[in-house]
């Protein structure tokens, strides 16, 4: 069985809100859920994991994982297997809509993880590069709980279908 855990930072609890959500989709209890803020220690013993963030000061990763960058940068993701999701709002904020999604991907990348999870960009208005795989596609789930609540219960059912197979779930 996949040890897999989900790491997540929030500052009003959206993010951590959404990955309650994801964690009970998947099966709560194959996912141990973890806030960067106080467990991202834990995270070198998982070979599977899901991570999200929130994005904040116009364009800024949501500060417990900043604080947790220097830790990640050194880290090693050869072998590993990551899904990442992003929490923002893509009215406010079009040109830096899930900027912290972004980071953390080129920062996952860089340090040798395999991704799956990437998730289109349709039904979605922003301008923001960062967070995209290509021209159709995020690098991973994008919620936008300011404007489209009512999405994301559908948002997270489907995507959780996409990653399952990746994580033996
Ligand atoms: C001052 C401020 C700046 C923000 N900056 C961005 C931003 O640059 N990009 C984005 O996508 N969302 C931005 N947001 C929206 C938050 O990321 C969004 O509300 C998110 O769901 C909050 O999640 P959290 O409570 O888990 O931190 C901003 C919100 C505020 C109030």
């Amino acid at each position: 069985m996949n040890k897999i855990a989900l790491f997540y930072g929030t500052y009003t609890g959206v993010t951590g809100m959404v990955a309650q959500k994801i964690a009970q989709e998947l099966g709560k209890d194959r996912i141990d859920v973890y806030n960067i803020c106080c467990d991202g220690d834990k995270m070198a013993d998982y070979d599977y994991l899901i991570i999200g963030t929130s994005t904040w000061s116009i364009g800024e990763l949501q500060e417990d994982w900043d604080a947790f960058m220097p830790k990640l940068q050194v880290m090693d993701f050869n072998g590993k297997t990551v899904a990442l999701f992003g929490t923002g709002d893509q009215i406010g904020y079009p040109d830096t809509f899930l900027d912290g999604m972004g980071m953390l991907y080129e920062t996952f990348q860089y340090r040798g993880a395999k991704f799956v999870g990437f998730w289109p960009t349709t039904g979605y208005d922003f301008t923001s590069p960062l967070p995209l795989l290509d021209h159709d596609h995020f690098v991973g789930l994008a919620i936008d709980e300011d404007n489209q609540p009512e999405l994301t219960d559908e948002r997270i059912k489907e995507w959780c279908k996409i990653i399952r197979p990746a994580f033996g779930l």
